[in-house]
C-alpha cells in the first residue's frame, strides 16, 4: 500500500474509534428520551390541568386518601425546576426514590416501577428533560394528612414494597414478549393501578385511579 494511503486509512480508523468513544461517553439521546417519556406518561403528573399549561412545569394535583400531591416542576430551571441536578441525581431519584439530599420521595412518584428502567433509557430520559425549555413556575407543597407527610416513614414502606433495580428478562419469554413486559412494568408503571397487581392495597395510585 502507498504510505500516504496507509496513513489516510489509519487516520480514518482513528476518527471512527474516537466517534465510537465519544458516543459511548456522551449523554443520552434526547429524541429517544422523548419517546420514553411518552411511554411513561411523565407529562400527565408533571403538568397543570389547565389550558396552555407549560408541559413538565408541574402543578398537577394528585388526590389520594393520604392527601393531595402536586407533581413538581421537572424542567431545567435552576431554581424552580431541576436545572441544578447532575445526571446522577436523576438516576438516584428514578432508581432509588431518593432526593439529592438523601430524603425519600413519596411513592406517588411511581419510582417503584421506574426503578426497573435500564440505565440507557434513564440517560435518554435525562437528556430529554435537559433539552426542555426551563419554566420558572414555582412548586406547590404537597397537602398531606398528618404523618403521611413524613418522608422518613417512607423508609418502612420501602422495606415492604420497594425492590430497586433494573428490569431483568423473564426466562422462557421471547425477546419481544420481554420487551413488552419491560414497557408495561418499567415505563408504563401499569402495576401501580392494576387491581391484579401485587401492590394493590397499598398503592396510592390505585386509589386515585378509582
Ligand atoms: C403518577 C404520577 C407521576 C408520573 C407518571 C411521573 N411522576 Fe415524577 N413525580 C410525581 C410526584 C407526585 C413527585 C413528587 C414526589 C415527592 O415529593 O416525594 C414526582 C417527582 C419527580 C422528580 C423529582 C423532582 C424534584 O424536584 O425533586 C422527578 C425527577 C420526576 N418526578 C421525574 C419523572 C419522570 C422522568 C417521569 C416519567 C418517566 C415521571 N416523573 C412520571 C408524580 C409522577
Amino acid at each position: 500500500m502507498h504510505p500516504k494511503a496507509k496513513s489516510l486509512g489509519q487516520g480514518a480508523l482513528t476518527v471512527a474509534l474516537c466517534a465510537t468513544l465519544v458516543n459511548a461517553f456522551a449523554g443520552g439521546d434526547a429524541k429517544r428520551g422523548e419517546y420514553l417519556a411518552k411511554a411513561a406518561g411523565c407529562v400527565g403528573c408533571h403538568t397543570e390541568e389547565k389550558k396552555d399549561a407549560v408541559p413538565f412545569a408541574g402543578g398537577r394535583a394528585l388526590k389520594t386518601p393520604f392527601g393531595t400531591f402536586y407533581g413538581p416542576n421537572i424542567t431545567p430551571h435552576p431554581q424552580a425546576g431541576i436545572g441544578r441536578w447532575a445526571e446522577a441525581d436523576f438516576m438516584r431519584a428514578m432508581r432509588e426514590g431518593k432526593r439529592p439530599d438523601g430524603k425519600n420521595y413519596f411513592p406517588a412518584f411511581p419510582y417503584p416501577s421506574f426503578t426497573k428502567i435500564t440505565d440507557r433509557d434513564l440517560r435518554d430520559l435525562w437528556a430529554y428533560l435537559r433539552a426542555l425549555p426551563p419554566s420558572a413556575r414555582a412548586n406547590q407543597e404537597h397537602d398531606l394528612w398528618f404523618i403521611f407527610g413524613w418522608r422518613s416513614l417512607v423508609t418502612f414502606w420501602k422495606w415492604f414494597f420497594f425492590t430497586p433495580g433494573p428490569f431483568v428478562d423473564i426466562p422462557g419469554l421471547t425477546d419481544i414478549a420481554n420487551r413488552g413486559a419491560y414497557l408495561v412494568q418499567a415505563l408504563g408503571h401499569c402495576g401501580e393501578c392494576r387491581p391484579d397487581s401485587p401492590r394493590t392495597a397499598t398503592s396510592p395510585q390505585r386509589r386515585w385511579a378509582k
